[in-house]
């Protein structure tokens, strides 16, 4: 696999995990003195060149299987990526949350699907959120709309905070009848993880494109907090160690409701907790690309549920899952 983006503080942690897991893998991205370094510490090749040199990328994917692109923001660094992959006939995977580049693989499935590829954007977060739209769609007869509300334990990198502008920017996305729409304004609702009722926005989290191709229900809305630092904590950008924020904030778990509602009237919730900060997504990127290393893909654009179901989240180490 080739790790582009690989000297992010997400790309590190990615690139350490995958050393861990005894992945065969190179790395590349735009910087030339931090790819050295890293490749030192690792022992493996790099590559230096920007996302738009089609040469640097045609050299980097030759004998690859797979490219996990870390470089964000992606609306910077995807497309380009996808149009090397496509290219290059090697397997794409991205671990964005940003919604516009959800929508852009979908829009290259045709072309994925002639080479021979599997397009699948948002190996991150929503390597637990999508089998869990699934797992909690299977509880209702005729499942017709998903709410969810997701609540982050954790701070953001730079790359993450230049992304949430692309995923803000984006607006008040919903899917309505099958359509994605985008409405003006949108109260906020009370939904309980545990903790009592607390207030949660909208925000296209990317289900919106990613639990549609999954399951097909038609109506999505997707909601989101941010949980407040424990006493003591400190908020904001950089406030990380390994992956986890530096205080007590540590203790916290993220979490995420899934609410499905069927024909009938019947609501389903399930709700899945993990390891707070960047953790999650550095362990589910490994494992979905790592499936893939292994010969499990489907061709085309896929979210991770489409391609590996709601099975998924079991590969996956430290998500609790609560039905009720
Ligand atoms: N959904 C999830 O589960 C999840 C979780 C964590 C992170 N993420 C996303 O992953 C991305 C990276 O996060 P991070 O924490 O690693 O951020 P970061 O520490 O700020 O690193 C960003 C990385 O992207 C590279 N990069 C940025 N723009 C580029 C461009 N135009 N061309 C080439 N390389 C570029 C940077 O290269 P230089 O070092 O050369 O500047 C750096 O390696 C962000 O978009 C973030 O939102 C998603």
């Amino acid at each position: 696999m080739l790790i582009y983006g690989a000297t992010g503080y997400t790309g590190t942690l990615i690139v350490h995990e995958a050393a861990r897991r005894g992945l065969d893998f190179e790395i590349a991205g735009r910087t030339e003195e931090k790819l050295a370094a890293l490749a030192t510490e690792l022992n493996v090749p790099y590559h230096v060149f920007s996302v738009d040199d089609l040469a640097g990328w045609k050299k980097s994917l030759l004998g690859k299987t797979a490219l996990l692109n870390i470089a964000g923001p992606f609306s910077e660094t995807a497309n380009q990526a996808m149009e090397a992959s496509i290219k290059f006939k090697v397997h794409y995977f991205d671990i964005t949350a940003e919604v516009d580049i959800y929508r852009l693989a979908e829009s290259k499935d045709a072309a994925a699907k002639a080479a021979g590829i599997m397009l699948l954007s948002g190996a991150g977060l929503f390597a637990t959120y999508d089998p869990l739209v699934v797992h909690t769609a299977k509880r209702v007869k005729n499942p017709v709309a998903i709410r969810t509300a997701f609540k982050y334990s954790g701070g953001f990198t730079p790359g993450s905070v230049a992304s949430s502008s692309n995923i803000i920017n984006a607006g008040l996305l919903v899917r309505k009848n099958g359509e994605i729409k985008k409405i003006t304004e949108a109260p906020s609702v009370a939904f309980d993880l545990g903790d009592g009722p607390e207030e949660f926005s909208l925000m296209p989290l990317g289900g919106v494109v990613l639990s549609f191709k999954s399951t097909g229900i038609p109506d999505i809305e997707e909601y989101f907090k941010m949980a407040l630092p424990a006493e003591g904590g400190e908020e904001g950008t950089l406030n990380f160690q390994a992956g986890h924020p530096k205080t007590e904030l540590t203790t916290q778990r993220s979490k995420i409701l899934v609410e499905v509602t069927g024909a009938d009237g019947t609501v389903a919730r399930s709700m899945a907790d993990t390891l707070d900060g960047y953790v999650p997504t550095v362990t589910s990127a490994v494992e979905v690309v790592s499936l893939a290393l292994n010969g499990s893909y489907k061709i085309g654009f896929q979210s991770p549920a489409s391609a590996y179901g709601a099975a998924l989240i079991t590969l996956l180490p430290d998500v609790n899952i609560t039905d009720f």
